[in-house]
Formats: C-alpha cells, structure tokens, sequence
C-alpha cells in the first residue's frame, strides 16, 4: 500500500471561474488551526527537511506545481502536487522535503496546530531516534 495519502476535493468551478472548498472535518481530517501559504520559491530551492511531533497537515497546490518527498523511515514517496482539487495528507513522524517548485507555485498548507517550534524535528537523526523510541515504547 502507498504511504501517499491523497485527499480529493470537488471541483465546485462554474463558468464564472474556479472554485475550491476546504472543510475541517468534511474533507480535512482534522481541526483547521492555521494556513500557512509557501509562494515565489525558486526552482532550485527545497523546503521543508523536518518531520513533526503531533502536527497533522494537508497540503494544495492551488498554482503551479512543486514535488513532495515523503519518508516514514522504512518508505520513501513522492508525489508531484498540481491541482487545487488533490491534497497529500501528512500525518505525525513524517519527514518532507517539498522541491522542483514551478515559478508560479502557490502551495496551501492546512495544519492541526497553532505554530510551534517545540513540534518539529529538524535533523534526520533525531527523526530515525524518535521512531525507534515510539517502536520501543509500543512494544
Ligand atoms: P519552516 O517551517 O522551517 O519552513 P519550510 O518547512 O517551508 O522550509 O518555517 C520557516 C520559518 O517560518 C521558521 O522560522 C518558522 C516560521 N514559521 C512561522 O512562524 N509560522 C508558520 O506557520 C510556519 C510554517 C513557519
């Protein structure tokens, strides 16, 4: 089974233009705490590179496009985001890096969490750490 998890969301688009709908809890499954936006990255820049403690996200891109590695530490995936109507569900202890954004790239991010630095794990080795804690403790 893929460890992508894709969300799809109606095309509510008429002839007087696009049109998309978020919900918590309809078609996001989660509580909405915060959107952030990440726009106007260059082509040869990656972002992200950190997992987090607790926080859950879905991620849009409702322009352009970018590509979204994902690694749970046994699988690495990835999936290239294009359209407003597809998302990519990232759950806890994921690490991501998002790369090769297009230049008009405008990628939506809804998060379960109020912004917190305490929650992300930023290095690689701390994130293979603290599965293997998590393993130890569900043994
Ligand atoms: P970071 O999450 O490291 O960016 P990315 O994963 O896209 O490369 O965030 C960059 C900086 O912005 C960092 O100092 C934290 C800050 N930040 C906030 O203050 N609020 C937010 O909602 C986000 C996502 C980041």
């Amino acid at each position: 089974m893929s460890m992508v998890n894709l969300i799809s969301f109606e095309d509510l688009s008429d002839n007087r233009g696009g049109l998309v709908s978020y919900e918590e809890s309809r078609n996001i499954p989660f509580p909405i705490k915060r959107v952030y936006c990440i726009y106007n990255v260059g082509s040869d820049v990656a972002r992200g590179s950190h997992a987090h403690k607790e926080l859950q996200q879905v991620a849009v891109c409702i322009q352009g496009s970018c590509t979204m590695l994902l690694d749970n530490g046994r699988e690495k995936e990835s999936i290239v985001l294009s359209s407003p109507y597809v998302g990519v569900y990232i759950g806890r202890n994921v690490w991501r890096v998002m790369k090769n954004f297009s230049k008009d790239c405008v990628l939506v991010v809804l998060a379960s969490k109020l912004y917190d630095e305490s929650d992300y794990i930023r290095t690689y080795d701390k994130f293979l750490n603290e599965l293997k804690v998590g393993q130890d403790e569900e043994r």
